[in-house]
C-alpha cells in the first residue's frame, strides 16, 4: 500500500468513525459527542460499513471505461450511495443495479434514476452487500474499504462467472493482484477478472 493510500483510508476511515457518532447537547451547554449505542438501531436494519463518499465524474467515466461496459453488460454498483455509477452505466445502454444499506441513499438512487429518465434500464434495492445475489452481474463496481473488499472476495468468486469484471475506486482487495491499475484525476481505479475455475 502507498503512503497515499494509506493517507487516504485514514481520513476516509476517520469520516466513517465519524458518521458512527452522534453529537448530544448537554443541560450545561457544551456539546457532548457520544457513540451511538447499537441498541437504538432496529434489528431488522444494520448500519452502512461505510459512510457515502461519492465518486467523481472523471473516476466513473474511467471505472466504465476500464470494465469495458457496453450494452451487453449487466452493471452492479455494491453500495451504490446516490446512485451516480448505475445513471451513468445505464447511459452506456447496460443494465445497472445498485444496492445500499441505507434507505436515504436508495431514495436519493432512484430520485436520479427518474431525473436522468434511465428507469428501463436501472434498478435500485435496499440490502446488504454481503448478502446481495449478484450472479447475473458481468461487472461488478465497488467504493468502498480495503477491509470490505477483502471480506467481499469469497463472495464475488464464488457468485460471479469467469471473466466478469471488477473494478474499485481508490481501494486494492489485499493479496489479488490487479490486472490493471489506473491512475485518474489523483484518484486509483483497480481492474480484476474472474478467472477461470
Ligand atoms: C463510499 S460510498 C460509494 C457510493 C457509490 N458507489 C459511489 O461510488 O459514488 C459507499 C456506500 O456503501 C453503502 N454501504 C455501506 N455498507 C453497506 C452494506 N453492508 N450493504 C450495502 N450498502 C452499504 C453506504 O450507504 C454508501 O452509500
Amino acid at each position: 500500500m502507498t503512503r497515499r493510500t494509506r493517507a487516504l483510508l485514514l481520513s476516509y476511515s476517520l469520516l466513517t468513525a465519524l458518521a458512527c457518532t452522534a453529537a448530544v447537547p448537554t443541560a450545561s451547554g457544551p456539546t457532548l459527542t457520544v457513540p451511538q449505542a447499537p441498541a437504538q438501531t432496529p434489528q431488522t436494519e444494520r448500519r452502512p460499513d461505510v459512510i457515502f463518499v461519492p465518486t467523481r465524474d472523471t473516476v466513473i467515466e474511467a471505472m466504465l471505461k476500464a470494465a469495458k461496459v457496453t450494452p451487453a453488460d449487466v452493471v452492479y454498483d455494491l453500495g451504490c450511495g446516490d446512485g451516480r455509477i448505475v445513471v451513468a452505466a445505464a447511459k452506456l445502454g447496460a443494465r445497472a443495479v445498485g444496492i445500499d444499506i441505507d434507505p436515504l441513499r436508495v431514495k436519493e438512487a432512484n430520485d436520479n434514476i427518474q431525473k436522468n429518465a434511465v428507469a428501463a434500464k436501472a434498478e435500485i434495492r435496499q440490502g446488504d452487500l454481503f448478502e446481495a445475489d449478484i450472479r447475473e452481474a458481468t461487472v461488478v463496481t465497488l467504493y468502498l474499504l480495503p477491509s470490505l473488499n477483502v471480506k467481499l472476495k469469497p463472495r464475488l468468486m464464488e457468485q460471479l462467472r469467469p471473466g466478469t469484471r471488477i473494478v474499485s475506486h481508490d481501494f486494492d482487495m489485499g493479496d489479488w493482484k490487479p490486472d490493471e491499475t489506473i491512475a485518474v484525476d489523483g484518484k486509483t481505479v483497480y481492474l480484476w477478472t474472474i478467472p477461470t475455475r
